[in-house]
């Protein structure tokens, strides 16, 4: 993504600010066990406002008359990079992602009781790590020790996030071109793992073949870990051993995204092991995709965030009575929400850097906030079915979620995630070719 406009969104951030600094800093490494790490992801925030993907890197905004964005980073270390790669250091990454000011990380502490002191507010996001919350309360406490020489410290704290948020929800033109491309990369693993299931094989041997599917065309990892669920795992919301063997006559849903330079896909699709529908595995099949069809019809700018969810609803409610997993009226499944039973999560949720992205799904007013255009969200309906008494044998352990990747265009809605095939036929020729 270009440079300029990871300047533009602190230039917009800072004034927002309108006067008083904000503190925000990325990840830091994990390790995994003794000097083995886990893969490193860069923070959401930090990384939305600076495109700077090292680890161990603080960004700082000063509002006011004279706005400043100031990054810490780590030094260039010959010695660290033969060993790990490269680093920018303070003066090259300042010269590249546009800053005004950049130093060493190695600085902050002794630079941010300088920075803080005699600013009116400090944006930061208080209690997301107690590491940092101490750091800042530390920085804090030295700037009220100077009291008495007439400095001042901020005395309001508020969430940076907060604001960023917001910003986050609509997405740019560049940012729709990285999750077009990673809605584009997932279909085609979604599709792929179509054609590669047979029975007998493992649910691990279909989520290698997404992982190569997704590291194949660039990307740089699954977004959240797959959900490979074969027959009656995949009643199980966040199963995740995929471990089974896969078994003729079982459906097969399968949860995967992956993540390109930062933007998540997330796609559910569920089909027959054996690439043939049964007919009772057909019915809540085509009343899932009903329901999905119903949802994404209500993805436009006249209509607020719950609105797919009340129409996903309203077809799935109908369904169950019809597949007698429900008794009564329609309104009466809705209102005692025995539904739930088997449809118990909600019909989507914003998309983006985060899987489940950044942002507010109600307005001030504790209303469901309007979708407008450049927002991103997932619309996932799905129906799980557990043996119960109250429930025709016939469809015990059939689980089926369809999910798909929105975006909210002016007067309607661009399906990004459409070249993955969900319709029937279009599974069973793809499974037959
Ligand atoms: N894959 C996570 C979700 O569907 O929400
Ligand atoms: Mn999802
Ligand atoms: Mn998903």
């Amino acid at each position: 993504m270009n440079t300029l406009e990871f300047i533009r969104r602190r230039i917009s951030l800072l004034q927002n600010i309108g006067d008083g600094i904000a503190i925000i800093p990325t990840s830091p490494e994990l390790i995994r066990n003794r000097d083995s790490h886990y893969p490193y992801r860069f923070d959401s925030y930090f990384y939305y406002l600076t495109g700077f993907k090292e680890p161990e890197a603080v960004l700082v905004l000063i509002a006011g008359i004279e706005p400043q964005s100031i990054l810490f980073c780590r030094d260039k270390d010959m010695e660290r990079e033969i060993w790990d790669g490269f680093r920018y250091g303070a003066d090259a990454a300042k010269a590249e992602f546009g800053f005004e000011q950049a130093y060493s990380i190695s600085q902050l502490d002794a630079l941010m009781p300088k920075l803080l002191a005699n600013q009116s507010k400090l944006f930061f996001s208080l209690g997301a790590d107690a590491g940092w919350d101490a750091r800042v309360t530390g920085w804090l406490n030295q700037v009220k020790a100077q009291v008495r020489a007439g400095v001042s410290a901020p005395d309001d704290i508020a969430d940076v996030r907060k604001l960023v948020d917001e910003m986050r929800l609509y997405k740019s033109p560049d940012e729709l071109n990285l999750m077009r491309r990673s809605a584009n990369i997932a279909a085609a693993a979604h599709n792929r793992a179509m054609q590669k299931v047979r029975a007998g094989k493992m649910e691990y041997e279909i989520e290698a073949e997404f992982l190569h599917e997704f590291y194949r065309k660039g990307a740089q990892s699954p977004a959240y870990t797959s959900i490979v669920a074969g027959g009656a795992n995949a009643c199980t919301l966040h199963y995740n051993a995929n471990n089974c063997e896969l078994k003729d006559g079982d459906l097969l849903l399968i949860d995967a995204g992956c993540e390109l330079d930062g933007y998540a896909s997330d796609i559910t699709r569920t089909f027959p092991v054996n690439g043939k529908f049964s007919a009772a595995q057909k019915d809540v099949y085509e009343l899932v995709l009903a329901a999905q069809a119903a949802a994404i019809a209500q993805v436009n700018p006249s209509n607020h965030w719950n609105a797919p969810h009340d129409a996903a609803l309203d077809i799935l409610a109908q369904g169950f009575i019809d597949l007698k997993l429900c008794q009564g009226s329609k309104e009466a499944v809705l209102e005692s929400g025995a539904y739930r039973q088997f449809y118990m999560h909600r019909t989507g949720h914003w998309l983006g850097l985060d899987v489940h992205d950044a942002g507010e799904y109600k307005d001030k007013h504790g209303d469901w906030r309007m979708l407008q255009a450049g927002m991103t969200l997932t619309v996932e309906p799905g129906c799980y079915i557990r043996p119960a008494d109250n429930v025709p044998q016939h469809l015990w352990n059939i689980g089926i979620r369809i999910e798909d990747d929105v975006l909210v265009t002016q007067h309607g809605c661009e399906v990004l995630t459409a070249s993955a095939v969900k319709a029937v036929a279009d599974i069973e020729n793809l499974m037959k070719a």
